[in-house]
């Protein structure tokens, strides 16, 4: 959709990180192994950081991503700034263009951009200096990239052999970021069956191109399925006619106890948050033992330590 050779320098090496479309195999596997070597040993001096400014500017709400970016860099001894988005200048009718050249600006390293507008990360990436590399926090309904290198990495915590296993996403792929980087990473890392559970209305048309198989009901789509990924159905950007089914949404496609047992006694399950219980997920399959919901919440320190940590020395040897 955007351009993705945007995020590399000219001998390959990562620039920024706006999307998992065209990151290769090696790119994530360089992550993941940097985000365990960072969780055995925490602290090492060379990813100290002391000197590098890391910015984070969220146009719309997180929990989890603003945070953990902000203890992921404070981890790195970087001087983070969180600039508060509603009471910014941007409240005052400044574009994001000024906003961001005033933070290159300040000397910032990196900006880490949460937008409402698919390609906003692209955009801003085209704006700054050569000296600031962008992460892509979340556009739109785009790309997320983070959070897909997260939770790849907690499945490759429990499956060594990303070759063998069967994945399913069930919800609102239409409206979701989440959903089109996982499908790349998952594509990328060689999984073989990967499924989508949703409605008709909440499937999105470029799906068909993308490899994935389409099922139209939880009994058939689990079906001895390793991998459960949940999405978030997202109220606030569905448009009135996309969820006919309304209220019954939970009847048909919510996770419980009854309709995990059509998955492996083993399977995993996991939501990138926030959860909607008795929406998309009941209670006790949230709060039960398959759900790895918090493990991929603390994987996303390391994971996005490795990738500031990876940018950042990336600038020092920049062509
Ligand atoms: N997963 C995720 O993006 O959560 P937040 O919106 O809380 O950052």
């Amino acid at each position: 959709m955007f351009k993705h050779k945007r995020q590399y320098y000219s001998d390959g090496r990562l620039k920024h990180l706006l999307t998992i479309e065209g990151l290769s195999k090696a790119h994530m596997q360089a992550i993941f192994d940097s985000a365990k070597n960072i969780s055995t040993h925490q602290f090492s001096p060379e990813r100290a950081h002391l000197n590098s400014v890391v910015a984070t500017l969220f146009y719309e709400p997180s929990t989890r991503t603003r945070t953990t970016f902000e203890i992921a860099a404070q981890k790195l001894q970087a001087h983070v700034v969180n600039l508060s988005v509603p009471t910014s200048s941007a409240l005052k009718g400044e574009t994001l263009r000024d906003t961001v050249q005033n933070l290159a600006a300040m000397q910032t390293n990196v900006i880490i951009l949460r937008h409402s507008s698919s390609g906003a990360a692209h955009f801003v990436a085209e704006q700054v200096p050569n000296s600031i590399s962008v992460i892509n926090a979340g556009d739109g309904c785009h790309a997320h990239p983070t959070q897909a290198l997260l939770d790849m990495y907690t499945i490759q915590q429990k499956f060594k052999d990303f070759s063998q296993l069967s994945v399913a996403i069930i919800g609102d792929v239409y409206h979701s970021r989440v959903a089109r980087s996982q499908i790349h990473a998952l594509t990328t890392l060689g999984v073989p069956d990967i499924r989508v559970i949703a409605p008709k209305t909440l499937l999105p048309a470029e799906l068909s191109s993308l490899g994935v198989t389409i099922y139209p009901d939880l009994q058939t789509g689990l079906n001895n399925v390793d991998v459960i990924l949940l999405l978030r159905l997202q109220q606030e950007r569905m448009q009135s006619g996309k969820l006919p089914i309304g209220d019954n949404y939970y009847r048909h496609y919510g996770l419980t106890e009854k309709t995990l047992r059509y998955a492996k006694p083993t399977a995993i399950v996991m939501h990138p948050g926030p959860m909607n219980r008795g929406v998309e997920i009941q209670s006790e399959i949230a709060d039960g033992p398959s759900a790895l919901i918090l493990e991929q919440v603390t994987n996303g320190i390391a994971v996005r330590m490795a990738v500031i940590d990876m940018l950042i020395k990336n600038q020092r040897g920049s062509p």
